[in-house]
């Protein structure tokens, strides 16, 4: 055996040939399996896309850079879920072109901020981080108080998500703008975009419910962030759809 063996080492042709078939039954037992089933990502209850509204703050989210600084994705160590929260699981951030994971934390994870603090206090907080958290050195963004979203091109967004695999229905996207509108006015009819979106937040998020401001959008999406799936009574078996 040992004698074939140094056959093999002593012929660079033979060992190129064998090592190739040794590692194409590694890359076939790998990626073979991955074909048999339908998604990655297990399924799992409370994930929805996101309102038009969230939509426009993760795109705001994502233009600003918020990302160089604060992750979102909650690490399954001990100190982290004591400090953040459940640990995040894949299907938290199925719908997110791209994701938002990150290692960088000058800031702390927001994957679980949604709830934690009121709209108030995120309005105060991005206007000037040093008003309500004296030793911050995050930068404020006051700017986007006076800067109303963009509207006209809210369902080419949806759409284009919709390319990528996020599930909007035409219905979502039929009614993108109204849906958007409505979940920054406390006083509007929120019935159908409780109906498509449920858990959505609704209020004057920047304190003005005259006008939608980037201000509104970015809130709307923080308030949303680790919320959608309940993880009160967390077994996995429970949580699979
Ligand atoms: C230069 C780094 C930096 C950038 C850029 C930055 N942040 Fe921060 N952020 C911090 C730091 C540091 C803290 C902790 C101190 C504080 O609360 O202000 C923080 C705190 C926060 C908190 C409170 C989190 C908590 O759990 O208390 C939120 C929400 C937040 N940032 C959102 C944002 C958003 C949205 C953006 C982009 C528009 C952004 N940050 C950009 C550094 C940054």
């Amino acid at each position: 055996m040992f004698i074939k063996h140094e056959k093999i080492e002593k012929n660079v042709g033979l060992m190129l040939v064998l090592t190739l078939i040794v590692v194409a039954i590694g890359g076939l037992v790998e990626i073979v399996p991955l074909y048999t089933i339908e998604s990655t990502i297990e399924k799992v209850k409370g994930m929805r896309p996101y309102t038009p509204l969230e939509l426009v703050g993760r795109n705001i989210y994502i233009r600003e850079g918020c990302y160089t600084c604060h992750s979102q994705q909650i690490r399954p160590f001990r100190d982290e879920v004591e400090r953040y929260g459940h640990y995040s699981i894949a299907a938290e951030s199925m719908y997110d072109h791209p994701f938002q994971w990150g290692s960088k934390r000058t800031g702390p994870d927001l994957a679980r901020v949604g709830g934690k603090y009121s709209n108030e206090w995120h309005a105060a907080h991005m206007v000037d981080p040093r008003s309500v958290v004296p030793e911050s050195i995050m930068p404020g963004y006051a700017f986007m108080l006076n800067r109303p979203v963009r509207t006209d091109d809210i369902a080419d967004h949806l759409r284009a998500n919709q390319a990528v695999g996020v599930p909007y229905t035409a219905e979502m996207v039929e009614n993108a703008l109204a849906d958007l509108q409505a979940q920054a006015n406390p006083d509007a009819d929120t019935e159908g975009l409780m109906k498509r979106y449920p858990k959505a937040v609704v209020g004057a998020f920047d304190g003005n419910p005259n006008n939608v401001t980037e201000m509104d959008a970015l809130i709307a999406y923080l308030q949303m962030l680790g919320t959608l799936v309940d993880f009160k009574n967390y077994r996995t078996e429970d949580l699979r759809q």
